[in-house]
């Protein structure tokens, strides 16, 4: 949808990546220390500065201990974490549950470890997990659960019922869990980020991933890390040494120092809400019709009663006709399961999100 948005000139709402510009301060953090001579490979596990930042994050905010040392390694970005994770504990024939829809890369990423994915969709339209259904899916093959709040592509969270039935479900089993947690601030309407760093029982089987892109609004930095108890943070490694071994040096410096500043993501979850608002009072000058979105950059429409085709035609014809590119929620399914709802970045300058409803108030 990119590419199509380049070709058609369209304002592209489509790929989640912010418009507006990171902070001045954490660039010129970057400048400073490239300038200082923090060029060369760091530690493979991730700057220790770094790492002991990270670990006085979690406990500020989650109440929990973790070991700098064995339980945090930095990686380049969230979505390697995730694959790291996966490629750290699948065998062949193993099965992974994994909600629908689903964040791109996760199904390519079991399957390239000869796992199956096991494919259970969120409840349309509030994307609610079926507790019922998870408990009649799993198998004695079942390896992991793999979460994802905030929840992308549609904004839903998980709540303190949801951790219950979880827990309920693994104790006494061995299934680990992947907890791409990387809107951990992204939340809005006073929830509470309902993290797997809050619950012991949880945690000791978890790799629990972050992204510092979407923290900073710098998507394309590539930075991220993975909390996972020591045992299983020292299988990771071995994956992690041969593969990337020691990620971006002036850049781990640099957010060793910003994250001392708790308000550049502590106000995070605000900031994005009034985006988010703004949009949906925009919006409301279309026929469109909005999906709850609790968190995430993104909110889903449904264009039921305004369009025949399915998404993904409709998202072409929007970018086309309209000038405005989005992602069919179809995209994120398997099988292409369509609803007739389309994902919109929301994370994008006031003037942008203008100028989209303009052109979509014509529709
Ligand atoms: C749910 C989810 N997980 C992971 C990522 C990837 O994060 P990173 O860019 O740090 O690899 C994204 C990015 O869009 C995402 O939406």
């Amino acid at each position: 949808m990119s590419s199509l948005a380049v070709e058609h000139n369209a304002i592209n709402l489509g790929q989640g990546f912010p418009d507006y510009p990171m902070s001045e301060e954490l660039i010129a953090l970057v400048n400073q220390h490239m300038q200082a001579g923090h060029n060369q490979y760091v530690h493979m596990n991730g700057l220790p500065v770094l790492r002991n930042v990270i670990a006085e994050k979690i406990y500020s905010l989650y109440k929990q201990q973790i070991n700098a040392d064995t339980e945090i390694t930095i990686t380049p970005g969230g979505t390697y974490a995730i694959y790291t994770a996966l490629t750290t504990v699948l065998q062949p024939g193993d099965e992974v549950i994994v909600f629908e829809p689903a964040y791109d890369s996760y199904i390519p990423n079991i399957e390239i470890n000869g796992a199956v994915p096991i494919l259970i969709p969120l409840v349309y339209p509030d994307y609610k997990i079926d507790w019922d259904e998870v408990r009649k899916r799993i198998s004695p093959k079942t390896k992991m659960i793999m979460l994802n709040s905030p929840h992308n592509p549609s904004g839903s969270v998980l709540s303190k019922e949801d951790i219950k039935q979880l827990q309920t479900i693994i104790a006494g089993t061995n299934i680990f869990i992947l907890s791409d947690e990387v809107y951990e601030h992204l939340i809005f309407d006073d929830m509470k980020h309902e993290s797997m760093l809050r619950y012991p029982d949880l945690l000791k089987r978890s790799f629990v991933c972050f992204s510092f892109g979407k923290v900073y609004h710098c998507t394309g930095w590539k930075l991220g890390y993975c909390i996972a108890p020591a045992a299983l943070t020292n299988e990771f490694r071995k994956v992690h040494q041969f593969n990337c071994f020691s990620c971006n040096s002036p850049m781990q410096f640099s957010l060793a120092d910003f994250l001392q500043n708790k308000e550049s993501y502590l106000s995070l979850g605000n900031f994005l809400q009034k985006k988010r608002d703004y949009f949906l009072e925009l919006m409301k000058q279309t026929k469109l019709k909005p999906l709850p979105s609790h968190g995430s950059y993104f909110q889903l429409y449904s264009y039921k009663g305004i369009g025949d085709e399915g998404e993904k035609d409709f998202a072409i014809r929007l970018t086309k006709d309209y000038g405005v590119a989005t992602i069919p929620a179809s995209a994120f399914y398997k099988n292409g399961t369509d609803n007739k709802v389309l994902r919109f970045c929301f994370a994008k300058k006031e003037s942008t999100l203008e100028e989209a409803v303009v052109r979509l108030s014509s529709l």
